[in-house]
């Protein structure tokens, strides 16, 4: 994805089963305009189960096209804070929200929100802001940034991109893209019928889940 300035300030399309950043008048699956499809259900229903494990108050990064939230939503939780950077996105996250007394949407990137004080401590944290720069080291590593409660599961998009295979990684292999210490990861299978550049390759996506 862009770097985070740019990124908010460009136009998205909403297609039926999918977000992206130019309206692609064509019908490859190759093209990397995507930045969240539908045919990520099944995982994004497994990080929801992970990041609800202790109920209580979760914090989700990265609203997209709301599939992991509605996940989220289905579980029994306290509190459900979204963070999401893009203003078009943000929009349909409030809408989302509407009738979802337990929701907070924050429209800030989450860099942001942490350095702003708008974060509190959560028993559960879903990431998925697709920017991976320097997440881990700056809000989730470090033990000193307290937005975690003991205890509290994080659980994070851990996809292998066509652009990673092109460097050597391997389909099916856990690419660990953001290698968060003292995380386990599973493999969780699935059936994909597409294949785009941005979206995870492969049958095996390598599920993550961190305790703090
Ligand atoms: C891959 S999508 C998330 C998909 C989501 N998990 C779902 O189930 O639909 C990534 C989202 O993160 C947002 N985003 C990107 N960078 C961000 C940042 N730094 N802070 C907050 N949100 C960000 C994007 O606008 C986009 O909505």
């Amino acid at each position: 994805m862009q770097n985070q300035k740019g990124f908010n300030d460009i136009p998205l399309f909403f297609h039926e089963n999918y977000i992206s950043i130019e309206n692609p008048n064509y019908s490859s699956q190759y093209h990397n305009t995507i930045i969240m499809h539908d045919c990520e259900h099944p995982i994004m229903e497994e990080h929801a189960k992970i990041c609800t494990k202790n109920g209580g108050d979760i914090l989700e990064v990265g609203f997209g096209m709301g599939i992991v939230a509605s996940y989220i939503q289905k579980h029994k939780i306290k509190s459900h804070t979204i963070i999401e950077s893009h203003p078009q996105i943000a929009d349909k996250a409030r809408e989302w929200a509407l009738n979802k007394p337990n929701v907070k949407i924050i429209e800030d990137t989450w860099q942001n929100a942490y350095d702003k004080g708008k974060l509190k401590t959560y028993d559960g944290i879903m990431f998925d802001p697709s920017d991976f720069s320097k997440a881990e080291e700056i809000l989730f590593i470090n033990p000193k940034i307290p937005i975690t409660k003991p205890g509290c599961i994080l659980t994070y998009y851990n996809g292998l991109i066509f652009d990673q295979i092109m460097q050597g990684y391997k389909i099916n292999e856990n690419p660990e893209n953001l290698k968060i210490p003292g995380t386990r990861y599973y493999p969780f299978k699935w059936k994909q019928n597409t294949l785009f550049h941005t979206l995870h390759q492969g049958e095996i996506y390598w599920m993550s889940e961190k305790i703090f």
